[in-house]
């Protein structure tokens, strides 16, 4: 009964599968918690940044009293730090790069509407346009697992309302060429949005790879989207941003929930963006493991897609979801429902371990290769 009242887009959506947790391991295999390795999430293995750590804890003793209900002091920042003006007014606050995924979908898709990404992605994307009743236009990647940038601009009709492109992407790493999608961007007709969802590029070290902040203006409906997940070890604290001009950003912002950040999480936030040694720290690690990492796997046998990312999809040449599961029995988690594995960077103690998991795995003889 309760089934016919649901729009139609909603009942089409499979339930939402969560990633092993480490407690779910522990359970079926009898690991000890303090051995289990979850690099399966892509956060950050550092912890949250101590900056961070010091003024949400301070702020804790003010959380009976309600906080910026615009996030305005949080918006400021980010807008200057990415070279727009003070007035906050490029920037729009949500819970979590995922809230923006949903806010954009919320206010711009409805039935007939068009919504142009390749696969495999993020899954927001798919589930923002479903849950409004769009329709999904889901292309292949690259052979090179990335954006394809010109079939996509060949997909675009006149019910195409919004492109979705993931830079990098989730969970293949890669990038599209920061000239290509310049191009791309000023190409498409005007009156559709264009996502950029930048939720990892920040981990990049590539002095190539470019934010699409800088095509935002009057003339372009681009919209980027970043976390505190990943980069600022928030992924707890749930808040992410999109940057865009302020005639999106005045559409957005009064369909944003008021008190969107608490007190905690926008403390925790601000601080963040200042601790610039934690950040110099993720970012040199990342770059230093994804190399170590990439040429152990090479060692044995896998080909590993180059990454701008903290992680890695990796053809290990066994069966995905096999390699997976034979990993958790040593306690390793990592993510075996994609054509590959997605496996996140950790510190270098915790990939020196996982490469020792992986190497007791392929000597089990128990995984059987692909098909
Ligand atoms: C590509 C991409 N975009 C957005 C997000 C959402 O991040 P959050 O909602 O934690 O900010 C993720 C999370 O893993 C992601 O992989």
């Amino acid at each position: 009964m309760l089934e016919e009242l649901v729009k139609e887009g909603i009942k089409n959506i499979p339930p939402y599968i969560p990633g092993d947790t480490a407690e779910s391991v522990t359970e079926k295999y009898g690991i000890a918690p303090e051995d289990i390795l979850k690099l399966a999430s892509n956060e950050n293995q550092f912890g949250p940044p101590p900056k961070a750590v010091e003024a949400m804890l301070a702020e804790v003793g003010r959380v009976h009293i309600y906080p910026d209900p615009y996030c305005i002091e949080l918006r400021k920042k980010i807008g200057v730090m990415n070279g727009f003006d003070d007035s906050g007014d490029n920037v729009v606050i949500a819970v979590g790069a995922s809230g923006i995924l949903s806010l954009l979908g919320e206010v711009f898709i409805q039935k007939g509407d068009e919504v142009i990404f390749c696969e495999p992605t993020f899954g927001a994307y798919a589930g923002a346009v479903k849950r409004n009743d769009g329709t999904p236009v889901a292309l292949p990647l690259t052979e090179d697992m990335k954006f394809d940038l010109e079939a996509m601009y060949n997909a675009i009709t006149e019910k195409t309302k919004m492109i979705c492109i993931c830079n990098p992407n989730n969970p293949t790493g890669t990038v599209v060429d920061s000239e290509e999608l310049k191009a791309f961007i000023h190409k498409v007709p005007e009156n559709i949005i264009i996502v950029v969802d930048e939720a990892y590029i920040e981990l990049s070290s590539n002095p190539e790879v470019k934010s699409m902040v800088s095509e935002i203006s009057d003339d372009t409906n681009v919209v980027v989207a970043r976390t505190f997940s990943k980069l600022y070890g928030l992924a707890g604290v749930r808040l992410g941003y999109a940057m865009c001009n302020k005639e999106m950003h005045a559409i957005l912002q009064k369909c944003t929930s008021v008190f969107t950040g608490s007190r905690v999480a926008l403390a925790g936030a601000m601080a963040a963006l200042d601790d610039e040694e934690y950040i110099k720290n993720t970012k040199a690690a990342m770059k230093e493991g994804r190399e170590y990492l990439t040429e152990e796997f090479s060692k044995l046998g896998f080909f590993t897609y180059p990454s701008e990312t903290n992680f890695l999809y990796v053809n290990t040449g066994y069966d995905t979801a096999a390699f997976a599961e034979a990993c958790k029995k040593y306690g390793l988690i990592i993510r075996g429902n994609f054509e590959y594995s997605r496996i996140t960077v950790g510190r270098m103690d915790q990939n020196k371990k996982m490469v020792e998991i992986i190497k007791k795995v392929i000597e089990s003889n128990e995984v059987p290769r692909r098909a």
